[in-house]
């Protein structure tokens, strides 16, 4: 069992942290170990609490601030949010808020602009859909980051309340998954027909990709957030020698869960396509 007693010092360099609220932030962590393999990872899973998709903006808040404190308490300078309800709801206050007061030399990352700023070379109709949980949708970080940056667009953004539980219960592949798959698309792309992209605003949802795949049309474009966010970091560390410095190069990863350890390590494994061990964490 992992707990914030295990400090390093705050001096040392350190792992990249990587947040989710279950096994959803996988599918970024996967992209970063495939661009960056050579840095350290502690990957953190909120599985206990996980999902946080239709929880308050303050729960969020409040978890979410609490998994990157015990994230900086692993040694961790640089956390990434891998999670988009976190990034719509958290992210803003933990930067401008707490990260001054806990120390300002860390820094918090999320998924949300990464994503939008690869969105003006993805679509030619300016008509971009978004799928994502209910808070995300109901935060508008989507549409307000793709007005400031590609003003014009067309934002369509739809909540998919049930595809997280469907991952986070193993039933991603289920025929079960069929129906809530095939009801979401139907309803994305009827409220905008001329949408020639879409993007997987929730990091769960790639894990659902062959479902979405089979009922989106093929000149419809998908965007994961795996590739961009890795693709955003390796930009960020070039332009940051300070921060990547201050990152540790042994090419491990740590997987930690605030559930059962032995169902994360036995359901991560089918994510990422090998084993993984992983530890509880109490936050
Ligand atoms: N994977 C998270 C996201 O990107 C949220 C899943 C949840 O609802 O907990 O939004």
């Amino acid at each position: 069992m992992i707990t914030s007693n295990n400090l390093s010092k705050p001096s040392q360099p350190g792992p990249i942290g990587v947040f989710d609220s279950g096994y959803g932030g996988l599918t970024i962590l996967k992209g970063l170990r495939e661009k960056l393999p050579q840095y350290d990872y502690v990957y953190l899973g909120d599985n206990a609490r996980a999902p946080y998709g239709t929880r308050s903006f303050e729960l969020v808040y409040e978890f979410t601030l609490q998994a990157v404190k015990y994230l900086f308490a692993q040694g961790c300078h640089l956390v990434i949010l891998a999670c988009n309800t976190a990034s719509a709801k958290a992210l803003r206050s933990i930067q401008q808020r707490d990260l001054p007061q806990i120390d300002a030399t860390r820094r918090v990352l999320g998924v949300i602009r990464p994503t939008v700023e690869q969105l003006g070379a993805c679509s030619n109709t300016g008509h971009v859909g978004i799928l994502g949980t209910p808070g995300t949708v109901a935060s508008g970080s989507y549409n307000i980051e793709i007005e400031h940056l590609n003003p014009g667009f067309v934002t369509t953004a739809h909540a998919c309340p049930m595809w997280v539980p469907l991952v986070e219960y193993g039933e991603a592949s289920s025929p079960g998954a069929d129906y809530f798959v095939r009801k979401e698309i139907n309803a994305l792309l009827a409220a905008d027909p001329q949408i020639d992209t879409i993007v997987l605003g929730c990091t769960h949802y790639p894990l659902l990709l062959p479902k979405i795949r089979q009922y989106v049309p093929e000149d419809i474009r998908i965007l994961s957030q795996g590739d961009i966010v890795a693709a955003s970091l390796e930009d960020y560390l070039h332009r940051h020698a300070d921060m990547e410095a201050r990152l540790t190069r042994g090419g491990s990863c740590r997987y930690l869960t605030t559930d059962s350890a032995e169902r994360f390590s036995a359901a991560a494994g089918v994510f990422l396509g090998k084993k993984v061990t992983a530890a509880r964490a109490i936050l």
